[in-house]
């Protein structure tokens, strides 16, 4: 198991669309995908910045997890992401060091990725998801 690639930085907003427009008039960039993911509970736009994106989140409803974490934290850095090869592989070694992982089995994201999540206490305070790309 290796991380190969940072693939985005999910940032947690009140308002897509206006922080979409911030994105666009500060920084010269727009974003690629959008996508409304039921599952997770948000919609999410994804924003190409070199090789990797940057993921801004929107929560459906307050009682979501983006949603909850808005509530008590506000907007800002939400979780890191990062690219792996085989997200059962890398699950499995994971939970076979000990690690605290958030989702034992991959799920379905934006793009058709499967992801996974790695709980902030495991390391550095950080939220960590791992991405298997898919083939398409
Ligand atoms: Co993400």
């Amino acid at each position: 198991m290796k991380l190969l690639n940072l693939d985005h930085v999910g940032i947690a907003v009140h308002d897509l669309d206006a922080a979409l427009e911030a994105y666009r008039n500060r920084y010269g960039v727009d974003p690629l995908h959008r996508d409304r993911v039921e599952a997770q509970g948000v919609e999410e736009a994804m924003i190409p910045v070199g090789g990797s994106f940057i993921q801004l989140l929107q929560p459906l409803g307050p009682d979501t997890p983006v949603g909850r974490f808005l509530a008590k934290n506000g907007e800002g850095l939400h979780h890191v992401a990062y690219v792996v090869a085989d997200i059962g592989a890398a699950l499995a070694h994971l939970e076979e060091t000990g690690a605290r992982l958030i989702d034992r089995e991959p799920r379905v994201g934006g793009r058709g990725a499967k992801i996974a999540f790695v709980h902030p206490a495991d390391l550095a305070g950080t939220l960590i998801e791992l991405v298997e790309l898919s083939e398409a």
